[in-house]
């Protein structure tokens, strides 16, 4: 079958199409009911069948065979371990730490937040949750303890797993402080903590509320999965949105392991056997989708790699990793490429090792600049394939379907709708635009099976949110165009969110901390192009009148604030002092024309502009700053 062919059926016969997909994964009831709506209009798959997502990443290949194969690989230059668990190892520790959990009294339905380094137990800690029907959160260890504190208490977690310590390059992070913090401030209170002590760092365990995880996991009794609903929730994920208030992305079970299976055979083209890696952590939607889940419901062997593409120990890990493992299917996001670029431009590093077992590269996560493309492309020799999806989707929307056949590449495009997706560019009129033509990146209802149902607890933010800007359409918050031969190229997000070195997230959310600067009048933060991360963040500030501070405190001040209260992920280093900001007459500030003026692209300024001189001392102050002053060298440099 061809890829025309996949995505025609998919359209034509979405019903017969998902049902016959789900026969790819065991269920205890078969699903009747393959698409329906529920008490909110929302749209749910396979609503009436029962099965466990544990039991299909785990037991399922014990039984069929596959418990000596090593279902992961934890290989941690950082702390210079390398570990194999078998399926039935990983079943072992997963079935007796969700004896632990049960103990602890979690049970159906309950949340557990994670918030761990990249160790096997964090694994073990997500499928413990999804053996009981338990809700896991997993919460990325670069945040800070108040966007710790946000998800506490959104989700209301009965427990809390945790790691005494991450380690970044050979920075050791101790996780108590935040995690003291987070509990302090939350108005929700956790009574119980598993903590994994690792030798790096100890955690001061606080007795009644922190067990130590390996001593309760070692005197527990196995659990069996728990039967549960394809539309009960497996996870919520938090992601930025446009204001402070991060939104909880709900994955429910059975449309999850439908399509994740689905996209592991038709996109990635991995099979049960074969060794597949995404350079990602658990913390984001990669590592839910294909560090842990889809790898392993797929019988696949999956690399748990605790370290960077660079200094862990030189830009040659990634090629170590992948000729040691064998990995086939490599996934990173193209911010890692450029780091391994910029400290081995020549690719010397990939000569010492043999990564012929490579048969693709994936990349996703931010958009990817063509040079990035092609400088792999050249170094790797095997398909690079840019592919676009969102926490959101939670699987690819647009990729090149290598499992199918492998399209033609063409660099600036993150490929073709994969099967289900039917991808719109609407203007504002809601019509659809023609090739060529940007609009707003858009999929008609209903969404695939695997695409959040909802939010968690909040139907009607996720009507807001997504649904109602185009009425029959989910919005993604992207802009984008496809070309005549259907392929979609995406032009960045038309929304206040960005993305530094692969990390999605809110300038909103930034701009309500600067925004509590005693010194700041009023703030714009805008995501600017930046040669490593993709983008980062930079605050524009009025300062207050009468205010007798220099630019480099004011700077050095807001990057402290958002760095304790966001985290250090958020990469705010830059802070300029403007006398004023861009504005329509109605006082709304216009950060997208600043976004394009830093960007140094075409724009129309909007007749309500308050005052056009203001556009030309933005420029100055721009360029004053260098602020896109490296999409003015790459400019010039084509192909740099
Ligand atoms: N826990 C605690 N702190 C973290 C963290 C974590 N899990 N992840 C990042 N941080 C901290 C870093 O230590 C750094 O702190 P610093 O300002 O004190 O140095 C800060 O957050 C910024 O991190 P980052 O943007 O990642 O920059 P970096 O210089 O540490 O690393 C790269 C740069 C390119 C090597 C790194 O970003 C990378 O490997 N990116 C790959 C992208 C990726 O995996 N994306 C996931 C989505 S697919
Ligand atoms: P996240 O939810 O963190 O995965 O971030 C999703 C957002 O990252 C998308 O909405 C896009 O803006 C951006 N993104 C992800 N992959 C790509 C890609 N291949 N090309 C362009 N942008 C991408």
């Amino acid at each position: 079958m061809t890829y025309s062919e996949l995505y025609q059926k998919s359209m034509a016969e979405p019903l017969a199409f998902w049902q016959e997909q789900a026969q790819a994964i065991d269920w205890y009831r078969f699903p009747k009911k393959i698409l329906s709506q529920d008490r909110h209009g929302l749209w749910r798959w396979y609503a009436d069948g029962l099965l466990n997502t544990c039991y299909l990443a785990l037991d399922r290949h014990v039984q069929a065979g596959r418990g000596e194969q090593t279902a992961l690989i934890y290989d941690s230059p950082v702390t210079q371990t390398l570990e194999r668990y078998s399926y039935r190892q990983l079943q072992d520790e997963t079935a007796r730490f969700a004896g632990v959990l049960q103990q602890m009294g979690v049970k159906k339905g309950d949340r557990v937040i994670i918030y761990m380094s990249l160790v096997p137990q964090v694994v073990v800690g997500m499928l413990a949750c999804a053996r009981l029907g338990a809700v896991h959160s997993v919460v990325f260890g670069g945040f800070a303890a108040h966007e710790l504190a946000l998800r506490i208490d959104d989700a209301k977690p009965k427990v809390i797993l945790t790691a005494s310590a991450g380690i970044e390059f050979d920075k050791i992070i101790p996780y108590q402080p935040v995690l003291e913090n987070a509990l302090r401030e939350a108005r929700h209170k956790v009574k119980t903590c598993i903590v994994l002590q690792r030798p790096v760092h100890k955690w001061q365990l606080k007795a009644g509320r922190d067990h130590d995880w390996l001593q309760v996991q070692a005197s527990a009794q196995p659990v069996d999965p728990v039967p549960v609903k394809a539309t009960d929730p497996l996870y919520i994920l938090y992601t930025s949105g446009t204001t402070g208030k991060p939104k909880g992305i709900v994955r429910d079970n059975g449309g999850h392991a439908v399509a994740l299976r689905f996209s592991m055979r038709y996109i990635y083209d991995t099979q049960p056997g074969e060794v597949y890696w995404a350079a990602s952590d658990v913390g984001w939607v990669v590592g839910h989708s294909y560090i842990v889940y889809g790898p392993l419901i797929t019988g696949c062997t999956t690399v748990l790699y605790e370290g960077k593409p660079v200094r862990t120990p030189d830009a040659g890990a990634f090629w170590r990793v992948i000729s040691e493992h064998q990995v086939k299917t490599f996934f990173t996001a193209p911010t890692a490429f450029r780091a391994i670029k910029k400290e081995d431009p020549e690719g010397l590093f990939k000569e010492k090792y043999d990564i012929s077992c490579l048969k693709y590269q994936f990349l996703a996560g931010e958009r990817c600049d063509v040079a990035t493309l092609e400088w792999a492309q050249q170094l790797l020799g095997v398909p690079v394939i840019d592919h676009w999806w969102q926490t959101e989707s939670g699987y690819p929307m647009l990729a090149n379907p290598a499992g199918v056949e492998l399209l033609p590449i063409k660099p600036g495009s993150a490929g073709k709708p994969v099967p289900g997706f039917d991808i719109q560019m609407l203007d504002e009129n809601f019509e659809s635009q023609p090739a060529g033509v940007e609009g707003a990146v858009c999929i008609r209802l209903p969404l695939p099976p695997g695409c959040l149902p909802s939010l968690w607890k909040a139907p009607d933010r996720f009507k807001e949110s997504y649904l109602s800007a185009f009425p029959g359409y989910y919005f993604t918050g992207d802009g984008g165009y496809v070309d005549a031969d259907g392929y979609v190229f995406i032009t960045g997000r038309i929304d206040d969110v960005i993305n530094v070195a692969g990390h999605r997230l809110s300038t909103a959310d930034m701009e309500e901390i600067v925004a509590t600067h005693p010194a700041v009048a009023e703030c714009a933060v805008v995501g600017v192009l930046d040669s490593l991360k993709g983008q980062v963040p930079v605050g524009f500030v009025v300062l207050k009148s009468g205010v007798q501070v220099s630019e480099k405190q004011v700077q050095e001040e807001l990057a402290a604030m958002v760095r304790e209260r966001l985290g250090a992920i958020a990469c705010f280093k830059q802070a300029v002092v403007t006398k004023r900001l861009p504005k329509t007459r109605s006082g709304k500030i216009l950060r997208k024309i600043m976004r394009h003026l830093a960007e140094q692209k075409p724009f129309s300024p909007p007749g309500t502009i308050e005052d056009m001189a203001v556009l030309e001392e933005m420029e100055n102050l721009m360029a004053d700053h260098h602020i896109g002053a490296w999409q003015q060298e790459a400019k010039a440099k084509p192909g740099s």
